[in-house]
């Protein structure tokens, strides 16, 4: 009987779990500042092409005891049939894609089973929960032979309640991690990066007490900015006399959920205490005179969020941004995004998927060399460390969902997982104060079902977070030979009039730059999403040659020119820093398996077009100073 109760729930499982994704739940946030242990290491690991450990040989799923969410040793009872065991299997590193851990698995799409086995000592009164940082693609939980969930999406990270599952002394966790693509997936089965597969990001037991702090948000109230005059001054004055309204909430999570909290930022001398509601919610507001984030002076406060026997420390920024007309201002001062595009890849060749913050800061270096103030992460949700490096080090950031090319735009499934990943890209990242535009897709084709889909996208980031910007990467449109413009419907709804722009790439050779012309009719600041070309670091030749480091520099001299006539240009990030992994490279001896568009290759070499961004981002911080 027990067989076939467990045979019918996988099978439920499954069928639920693969006919719609679980609704988006409140993840636990800022997990870095909590008691924690990480299961970060070795792992074993099993590569499981025909997804042996799930199915039967006639496609049918299992029952949960013969899946290898059991677990079970071969060498415990040689009279059972088991033909897998993971005592013995190969190790993978977590975090880390598996396609740069061996050479076996460069390429490989497909699952892989891995089993962390670990002691635990329990606690009484205590809470658990089992973190991933982020797992690509699809993600099965099992610990101690009990289904936990699924994950959909290769970028955000996610959790599950495991208080009543850890037992006392040896735990195992099994993990399917499944990276093949499909068409209903976000991004769908083609996209110009390479699919690492694996668990990408780290892998912790969260403890708490009973009842906890899940979840918080503090940013300054948006003001609007009196167009009179005078009343302006008045504004003003008030700020310098009374400071700024700091305005947010705590989520608390458990059964005392509505006890007191306590919001601290001792640096302000400010402690306001709240009584959350029933459900556990708990909406503050505050004045303080607090000193402002910005590239020039990343300020960040000590805050402390207090209530029963929890308590979570982070370090949080305050500014505003907005969009005036076709003009962007941060703190009400007018400013210019000097960024750059990034893949979340490694800074030097071994490649692969970067989590670390020596990764970060070497990445972010660049883009401090570059005179940059501001990155595109590309084209999904970076780790956690890069965002908080770049905060530390004053960049502001772009962050993206891989809403990317010709996504599945009519099914529900495919909008549901976009629509989760963005709620979790903006539930871990809301405190961040560099953060200052929320991307929902890149380079999408028009159509009805899309623009339906990317409104309803940009409708639900705005009402989760209404103190950011919100835009897309578009594409131009020639409206005649030489006069281009970006009439994407899309336009009206988004914040910033983003698109990218490959002339003299893709479109022409780099003197196209110099007849071009750009008319806009919609008054929002534009921002340049991407624009480059390709070379090989170290091939050099005439200008007019694809692929030479002279071609790459003559382009960008002509594109930086082309911006100069630009009206409203309020930002550009060129494709792309580093060179970077993609299936879609072929051309032998230059390419080899890397898009060549970086400004550095991929073992850190720059290349002469990034002394062309580095001057004009010179001339333009004078300017904006
Ligand atoms: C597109 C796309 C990028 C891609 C780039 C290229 O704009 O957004 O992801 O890598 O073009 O072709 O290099």
């Amino acid at each position: 009987m027990k067989k076939i109760v467990s045979a019918l729930f996988l099978l439920a499982f499954q069928t639920f779990a693969f006919a719609q994704e679980p609704a988006p739940y409140a993840q636990i946030t800022n997990v870095l500042s909590r008691n924690t242990v990480s299961l970060s290491g070795d792992w074993n690991t099993l590569v499981d092409l025909y997804e042996e450990g799930f199915y039967n040989y006639r496609g049918k799923a299992k029952p949960l005891d013969q899946t290898m969410f059991m677990d079970q040793s071969f060498f415990a009872d040689e009279t059972r049939l088991v033909e897998y065991d993971f005592d013995h299997a190969p190790i993978l590193k977590v975090p880390g894609d598996w396609n740069t851990q061996r050479a076996d698995l460069y390429r490989y799409e497909g699952t892989i089973w891995y089993r962390k086995s670990f002691d635990w000592t329990r606690k009484e009164g205590k809470r658990y929960f089992l973190y991933f940082g982020a797992a690509n693609y699809t993600s099965i939980v099992g610990l101690n032979r009990q289904l936990l969930g699924k994950h959909v999406g290769g970028f955000t990270p996610f959790d599950f309640e495991v208080t009543d599952v850890l037992k006392e002394g040896k735990n195992s966790l099994v993990v399917k991690v499944d990276n093949r693509r499909h068409t209903q997936d976000v991004p769908t089965t083609t996209f110009d990066w390479w699919n690492y597969g694996g668990i990408t990001r780290d892998v912790c037991i969260i403890e708490t007490p009973a009842t906890f702090i899940r979840d918080y948000s503090l940013s300054l109230r948006k003001e609007a900015v009196p167009s009179d005059p005078k009343a302006a001054k008045k504004a003003e004055r008030d700020v310098l006399k009374y400071g700024r309204t700091i305005e947010g909430w705590v989520r608390l999570d458990g059964a005392q959920a509505s006890q007191t909290v306590t919001v601290e930022i001792p640096e302000l001398n400010v402690r306001q205490q709240v009584t959350a509601n029933a459900e556990g919610y708990a909406p503050f507001s505050f004045k303080a005179k607090v000193g402002l984030w910005s590239p020039e002076s990343p300020k960040l406060y000590d805050v402390r969020i207090s209530s029963g026997d929890d308590s979570v420390s982070d370090r949080i920024g305050f500014r505003t941004i907005e969009a005036r007309g076709n003009e962007l201002y941060l703190n009400g001062k007018k400013i210019f995004c000097r960024g750059v595009c990034i893949h979340e890849e490694k800074p030097y060749d071994a490649g692969g998927r970067s989590f670390s913050k020596e990764d970060a800061r070497t990445l972010l270096g660049w883009v401090k060399e570059l005179n940059g103030n501001f990155v595109r992460l590309a084209h999904y949700p970076h780790n956690e460390t890069m965002i908080r490096t770049a905060e530390e080090m004053g960049i502001m950031v772009w962050s993206e969902i891989p809403v990317y090319w010709h996504i599945d735009w009519t099914n529900p499934e495919t909008y549901a997982n976009a629509e989760n990943q963005l709620v979790e890209n903006i539930t871990r990242d809301r405190n961040r104060a560099n953060i200052i535009i929320w991307s929902v897709s890149n380079e999408t084709p028009l159509g009805d079902a899309r623009l339906k889909f990317l409104s309803k996208l940009i409708d639900k980031a705005h009402e989760m977070d209404p103190t950011r910007l919100v835009s897309s990467a578009m594409e131009k449109t020639y409206i005649d030979r030489n006069t281009v413009t970006c009439n994407d419907p899309l336009a009206e709804k988004v914040d910033l009039m983003s698109f990218n722009e490959y002339v003299g790439w893709y479109d022409g050779d780099a003197d196209k730059c110099d007849r071009v012309k750009w008319v806009f009719d919609i008054k929002k600041p534009v921002f340049i999403s991407e624009f480059g070309g390709g070379a090989l670091a170290g091939r050099h030749g005439d200008v007019k040659q694809r692929f030479t480091e002279e071609n790459q520099e003559y382009l960008f001299q002509k594109q930086v020119v082309m911006f100069s006539k630009m009206e409203g240009l309020a930002g550009t990030t060129p494709w792309i820093l580093k060179d970077f992994r993609s299936p879609k490279r072929f051309l032998t001896g230059i390419q080899d398996d890397y898009n060549r568009k970086g400004l550095i290759s991929e073992n850190g070499q720059k290349k002469k077009a990034f002394a062309v961004m580095q001057k004009w981002y010179e001339q333009l911080k004078k300017e904006y100073e």
